[in-house]
């Protein structure tokens, strides 16, 4: 804070009587500016309150002088106050517009070094996780299915019999249903179980929809088997089925065809071995060149140089009946995935339960 006491008193009263008096007072109270004006900082406060205290209307230094100093002074000096008084004026103003400006410099410096970010500090890492492989997979398939056509849908894993397994041609006593060792709701009156397929939604599909048909049908299955390397009591499924008035045995072939080039490379080439499913006729195993020697016979492939995929058919007109479709004007065909078996097939997974520990030195890798 700037010493007001001088000028706050009469020269007369501090004794200057003389211009050689009065230029020295004035000399003092400049040398006190430029001190003052020194050591001002980057505190923008501070040299706010500082401009104040000189050049403040009412009471800054300049109007104290004025007051106290040049109004009141005898008519011999009021020259030489005067003058001072103006030079004073100009320095003041001078330097304080000239400080102004590196003042405010300095401030923004200072304020932009305080806010700067460092960024050598070890910041917060947020883990990034994975598509899980059977995700993956899953988004392998549907957009094969997709680019030619397929929509998606999906259905309850809680069934009724009757989509599981009857509108499916598959009565009560089957032998087909003990393959598929069922897992029953406890206290459900109309038998409800856990679906062992994504079959069903063929059934449930047709059933809303008037033909032509092009869906496929991604989803968890279960079965009463006990877990070891190649089972679990749950696995995934994805079902396809196309139906419309013009179906052929060639469309069925070209479809499996175009499925194994995209999903295991553009030289894969497939087969089909005679098989049986009741909702299918005929019925085939789809297999597919070995991914890994290309059908030289590998330990993969185990020698033979062929992978099986996965099971496929056209559709039995029997179950065009339960969905009230005309089984004369129509023909298509299904086909169903085990997912989980794919996904390990294609990446060199050897067992099962690696796919649901959730390992994620296992996960990583993928
Ligand atoms: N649902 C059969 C199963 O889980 C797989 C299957 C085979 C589905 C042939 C089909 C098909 O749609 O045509 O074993």
């Amino acid at each position: 804070m700037t010493d007001k006491s001088i000028v706050e008193q009469k020269l007369r009263d501090l004794g200057d009587s003389t211009p050689e008096r009065v230029a020295a007072r004035f000399a003092e109270v400049r040398t006190r500016f430029d001190e003052d004006a020194n050591r001002q900082s980057a505190n923008l406060e501070a040299w706010r309150s500082f401009v104040v205290q000189w050049t403040g209307r009412k009471s800054g230094m300049l109007t104290h002088i004025t007051d106290n100093w040049l109004k009141p002074a005898s008519p011999e000096l009021k020259r030489v106050v005067g003058q001072e008084l103006n030079q004073l004026k100009a320095h003041v103003e001078s330097v304080l517009a000239e400080r102004q400006t590196a003042i405010e410099a300095a401030a923004e410096q200072s304020a932009r070094t305080r806010d700067q970010i460092d960024f050598s500090l070890p910041g917060i890492e947020h883990a990034i996780g994975t598509r899980h492989l059977i995700r993956q997979t899953y988004d392998d398939l549907l957009r094969i299915f997709g680019a030619i056509g397929f929509s998606v849908v999906e259905g309850p894993e809680i069934e009724t019999p009757y989509y599981n397994f009857e509108a499916l041609n598959i009565p009560e006593h089957h032998p087909a249903r003990d393959n598929m060792d069922t897992f029953y709701i406890e206290g459900s009156r109309t038998g409800h179980v856990l679906r062992t397929h994504t079959s069903p939604m063929q059934i449930r599909t047709m059933e809303k929809q008037a033909p032509p048909v092009r869906i496929v049908v991604p989803g968890k299955v279960y079965r009463r088997d006990n877990p070891d390397a190649t089972h679990g009591y749950m696995f995934h499924q994805i079902e396809g089925l196309a139906v419309d008035t013009d179906i052929t045995f060639c469309d069925f072939k070209g479809t499996v065809d175009y499925f194994a080039r995209e999903f295991l490379g553009p030289k894969t080439k497939t087969r089909l071995r005679p098989s049986y499913f009741p909702f299918t006729e005929p019925s085939a195993e789809v297999d597919a060149t070995c991914h890994v020697c290309g059908g030289k016979g590998c330990r993969v492939c185990k020698q033979s140089g062929w992978i099986e995929l996965f099971g496929a058919g056209m559709v039995n007109p029997a179950v065009y009946g339960f969905v009230k479709y005309d089984a004369e004007r129509l023909s298509g065909f299904a086909f169903g995935m085990g997912v989980d078996r794919l996904a390990m097939m294609k990446y060199g997974v050897a067992e099962v339960p690696l796919l649901f520990q959730n390992d994620v030195r296992f996960l990583r890798q993928f």
